[in-house]
């Protein structure tokens, strides 16, 4: 399975934070945002990834994440010109994604939970169909909302409407088979202009094909759109790391963990981290 990581956007809400810097680079605690969606990707085994982002943004993240090879992974980099949608992201990716199936995630998006690794090695090995997360929030409203039956089943899928039919919402991470490029081909821009990774959604639901898991209380999907949603992913963050000593979305051990990198690479990448950071990056090479 390949990844796609988009961090595109103008991500005008966060004005004027966002005026001159790319919101996924903005930091969330002790590490750029883009660390955490990157972070789950690795951790779902998946190595060969593209970023798709802004040309205006796309030197920014090669200046940080490069190839991808002190990694242990392949990281590539697509632009797209104009923000038309998460679905957009597809098409762009769709000689990078060839004859594999693909997990979207958006550049933004933070998850959290004892399980997210299970679950994500779990979704990688999708063959067929598209399988999607859902979470309950308080706001369900900004989100693509999940209708559901009398049976739980989930029957219905509507971006940001007047009148929730749950609080369930997709969150932004989608595994999909082969056929999401060409089924994004054949959408047509929203009211808002772009084409909608819900509509995608849909089409794989009208075909029988879409798995919706519930992501219940054990985990934390956090937003980034807002000033508060912001700053509550980093004391979110801060907290737990400061309490548990372990750090959350640190690329450096998933890689080393995962197996991507030996003691000798994290032990290079842990010297050019001249912070607690890489502190903590060496402590790591100590407890083996
Ligand atoms: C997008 C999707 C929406 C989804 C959300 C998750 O919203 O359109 O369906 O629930 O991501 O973050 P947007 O970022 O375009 O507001």
């Amino acid at each position: 399975m390949k990844g796609i990581i988009l961090a595109g956007g103008k991500a005008t809400r966060l004005y004027p934070i966002t005026k001159g810097v790319c919101k996924q680079l903005l930091p969330i605690y002790d590490k750029p945002m883009i660390y955490y969606p990157l972070s789950v990707l690795m951790l779902a085994g998946i190595r060969e990834i593209l970023v798709v982002s802004t040309p205006k943004d796309l030197p920014r993240f090669k200046d940080l994440l490069e190839e991808g090879k002190r990694l242990g992974i392949k990281i590539s980099y697509a632009a797209q010109k104009e923000p038309q949608g998460i679905a957009q992201s597809l098409i762009i990716g769709e000689k990078f994604i060839a004859d594999d199936s693909v997990c979207l995630v958006l550049g933004d998006n933070i998850f959290y939970g004892d399980q997210l690794v299970t679950l994500v090695q779990e979704a990688a090995g999708l063959e067929e169909g598209a399988l999607i997360f859902g979470y309950s929030v308080k706001d369900p409203q900004r989100y693509g909302v999940i209708g559901f039956d009398k049976n739980s089943k989930v029957v219905s899928l509507e971006e940001k409407p007047n009148k929730p039919k749950s609080n369930w919402v997709t969150c932004g991470m989608y595994f999909y088979d082969n056929s999401a490029p060409k089924i994004a081909r054949k959408l047509r821009p929203s009211a808002r202009g772009e084409l909608e990774i819900n509509d995608l959604n849909k089409e794989y639901l009208r075909r029988g094909l879409l798995k919706v898991k519930l992501l219940g209380r054990g985990y934390a999907w956090l937003d980034t759109g807002t000033y508060d949603s912001l700053i509550s992913a980093s004391t979110f963050i801060k907290t737990i790391e400061d309490r548990q000593g372990l750090k959350i979305g640190c690329i450096e051990e998933v890689a080393y963990r995962m197996g991507y990198i030996n003691k000798k690479q994290l032990a290079r990448l842990a010297d050019a981290v001249p912070t607690s950071y890489g502190e903590y990056l060496k402590d790591l090479l100590k407890d083996e």
